[in-house]
């Protein structure tokens, strides 16, 4: 209400005092988005830390606005940026970054570092990552900051109106489970074993962001593993075609994961938690590329060995001429032109894709709030 009574008001003031109060609107407007997770969903977390799990120089971000690598693992925009393009605000902040400050924490805050998993031991190759415990740490630091910058009711309300996506669970099977022959997470459960102690890990975390307040949290499951270049080559792909003991285990996570949010959302009486079908989308794009308008989804823009799915993206790897065409940038990750459509899907997808209900419905049932 006090956003639209200035709009009428800022009619009789100047010009100054207009704009003043447009800056005004665009804060009011736009709800604050927070971000949880790993790489697919880091934008510059991990530049600050000593970690190799780094996406700090060329060629990422070369289709980036400015050009240059910024931490996130795309050659341009990834999802986070996209769906704040789509709430209408700015891209959030590392939660690192030292111009997180001020009317920026009204913006909200990505918590994201490339690496992590469900398990603290998850990418223990990685060294000092912001593994799911300090990510919440910090969001707990972050609400005192921004409740001493507006009190704490209205932080409470911000964050309770706030969108939340946290991505999780790749990495605790490629950088953990099947990251070599014998990990000793393999060899202490069974595959199906595994995936339940995930899954009630995984329960864990969503428990602790809704009593950190969050109340819409948008939850991907995980995308088709045994499809990725890293794992084609890895796991030594004849033609291209998906590593099945990594697609068996997906196929046991998603599910239960799908079960766990509809659980809790029982519980507490609520539509909190979204579930996207990532792996859905994903395999739309594998079964027919060109609907999409790219040319491979089994080789990454950016690599070496075959399907460019060796070791890192460098300026020594291979890099393709039209990113655009390719679903993957490199070994792990969506290209920008990739990610715009998972971020269409989660607007408009329908419930095959988006369960309870897609975010234009999420949005349009909270402008009624
Ligand atoms: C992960 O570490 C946090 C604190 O560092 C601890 O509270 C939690 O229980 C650990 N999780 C598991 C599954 O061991
Ligand atoms: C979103 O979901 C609703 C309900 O399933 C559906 O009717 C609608 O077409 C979807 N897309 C958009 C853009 O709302």
């Amino acid at each position: 209400m006090a956003s639209s009574w200035s709009w009428t008001a800022s009619f009789f003031v100047t010009a100054g005092l207009v704009a003043a109060c447009l800056v005004g609107i665009a804060v009011d407007a736009s709800r604050a988005f927070y971000v949880f997770g790993d790489s697919l969903v880091d934008n510059g977390n991990n530049n600050f830390l000593v970690t190799p799990a780094r996406a700090d120089s060329p060629p990422y971000g070369i289709d980036y606005p400015t050009h240059m690598p910024t931490g996130r693992f795309s050659n341009g925009l990834n999802i986070p940026d996209i769906i704040s393009e789509h709430i209408g605000g700015e891209s959030t902040l590392p939660y690192l970054s030292p111009e997180l400050t001020g009317s920026r924490l009204l913006n909200g805050a990505n918590f994201a570092s490339a690496g992590v998993g469900i398990l603290n031991d998850t990418g223990v190759q990685f060294a000092n990552i912001i593994r799911i415990p300090r990510q919440f740490a910090y969001f707990r630091q972050y609400k005192q900051r921004l409740s001493g910058l507006v009190g704490d009711e209205e932080a409470a309300k911000i964050v309770k109106n706030a969108l939340v996506l946290i991505t999780l669970g790749g990495n605790d099977f490629v950088n953990n489970y099947y990251l070599l022959p014998f990990s000793a997470r393999s060899r202490q459960f069974s595959l199906p074993d595994y995936v339940t102690y995930l899954i009630s890990e995984y329960e864990k975390i969503l428990v602790s962001l809704h009593e950190l307040g969050a109340r819409r949290i948008l939850v991907t499951g995980t995308g088709p593993l045994g499809c990725v270049p890293a794992m084609l080559a890895m796991r030594r792909s004849q033609e291209g075609n998906c590593d099945v003991e990594l697609q068996r285990a997906v196929s046991l996570f998603n599910p239960q994961l799908f079960d766990v949010i509809n659980a809790l959302n029982t519980r507490y009486n609520s539509q909190t938690f979204i579930a996207a079908n990532a792996f859905q989308m994903h395999m739309d794009f594998i079964t027919n590329p060109r609907a999409y308008g790219f040319e491979t989804t089994k080789v990454a823009c950016c690599g070496q060995g075959p399907y460019n799915g060796v070791g890192l993206c460098t300026f020594a790897s291979n890099l393709c001429n039209d990113r655009d065409t390719y679903f993957f940038w490199d070994a792990f990750h969506p290209s920008e032109k990739a990610s715009r459509i998972i971020v269409k899907q989660l607007f408009a997808g329908s419930t095959d894709y988006m369960h309870p209900m897609n975010l234009s419905t999420v949005m349009e049932l909270d402008s009624r709030l």
